[in-house]
C-alpha cells in the first residue's frame, strides 16, 4: 500500500454507506430514546444488514436493501430487547436521512470540477440511494448512481462492480474506487478498480483476496491522490 498517487484515473466511484454516508447517525441521533443502547444497536443493525446481503446472495434470494435494512433492525431490536414500533419506524425514517461526513460535497465537487466522472456504486436500493443524496445536497456533483438492485445480487459479487464499468463506459483500470468497508475495497481490487480505503475508523487490514492502493482516514486527499490540486 503506498499513500502518493493513483495515475491514469478517469472516474471515482463510490460506495455510499459508512464511506459518504454516516450509517451510525440514524441511532445516534434517537439517544433521547436509547441511552446508552444506541451505539449497540448501529453496530449490530449494521452488521445484520451486511451479513443478510452476503447471505441473501449466496443463497440466490434477492430482497431489496430497504427491506433488508428493515429486517435487520427487527433482529437488532430484538436481540436488545427494545420493544418500541414508533422507534422503529423514526429509525427507519432517519436512514433516508442519513448524514453525509463533511468533507464529501467539497470533494465531490472538487473532482466533478477537475474533470473526474463521478459516481455511487452502492447495494443501497434507488429509493434510498437517491433520498440520501437529495438529503445530501451532493446530486449536482455526480454523474451517477448505481444500485446493484438492476441485477439483483450483492456485492461482492464481481458483476456488481462491472456495472460501473459498463455505465461509466471506461475501464476498470482507469477507476479510482472508494470505500470506508475494507471487505468492499478489497473485493473492489480483486475486480481489478484501483482503490482507495477510507479507514475511517483505523481498522485492521482485512486478510482477503485484493490489495487495496492507498488508504486514507478521509476523503479529504483524493482530489490530489488522483491528479488534481487542491
Ligand atoms: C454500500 C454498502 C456496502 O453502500 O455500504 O454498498
Amino acid at each position: 500500500m503506498n499513500t502518493n498517487r493513483l495515475e491514469n484515473i478517469g472516474a471515482c466511484v463510490f460506495d455510499a454507506y459508512g464511506t459518504l454516508f454516516d450509517v451510525n447517525a440514524a441511532a445516534q441521533h434517537c439517544t433521547a430514546d436509547l441511552g446508552d443502547k444506541w451505539l449497540p444497536l448501529a453496530e449490530l443493525w449494521r452488521g445484520r444488514q451486511l451479513q443478510y446481503t452476503w447471505l441473501r446472495s449466496l443463497m440466490e434470494n434477492y430482497a431489496d436493501f430497504w427491506q433488508v435494512t428493515g429486517e435487520a433492525l427487527d433482529f437488532a431490536m430484538e436481540a436488545l430487547e427494545i420493544k418500541d414500533p414508533a422507534l422503529r419506524e423514526r429509525l427507519m425514517e432517519l436512514y433516508l436521512q442519513l448524514d453525509a461526513y463533511p468533507e464529501v460535497g467539497d470533494v465531490l465537487r472538487q473532482l466533478r470540477d477537475g474533470g473526474m466522472k463521478t459516481a455511487i456504486l452502492s447495494n443501497g436500493s434507488p429509493k434510498t440511494l437517491q433520498a440520501a443524496v437529495d438529503n445530501a445536497s451532493i446530486s449536482d456533483a455526480l454523474d451517477t448512481v448505481i444500485s446493484v438492485d438492476q441485477i439483483k445480487v450483492y456485492k461482492t459479487a464481481p458483476a456488481v462492480y462491472q456495472l460501473a464499468v459498463d455505465q461509466l463506459g471506461v475501464k476498470a483500470s482507469t477507476i479510482s474506487f472508494q470505500s470506508s468497508n475494507a471487505w468492499d475495497a478489497h473485493a473492489a481490487s480483486n475486480f481489478g478498480f484501483r482503490v482507495v480505503w477510507i479507514n475511517r475508523f483505523s481498522q485492521a487490514r482485512e486478510r482477503l483476496p485484493g490489495n487495496p492502493d492507498i488508504m486514507l482516514d478521509n476523503l479529504k486527499p483524493l482530489p490530489a491522490i488522483v491528479g488534481l490540486r487542491n
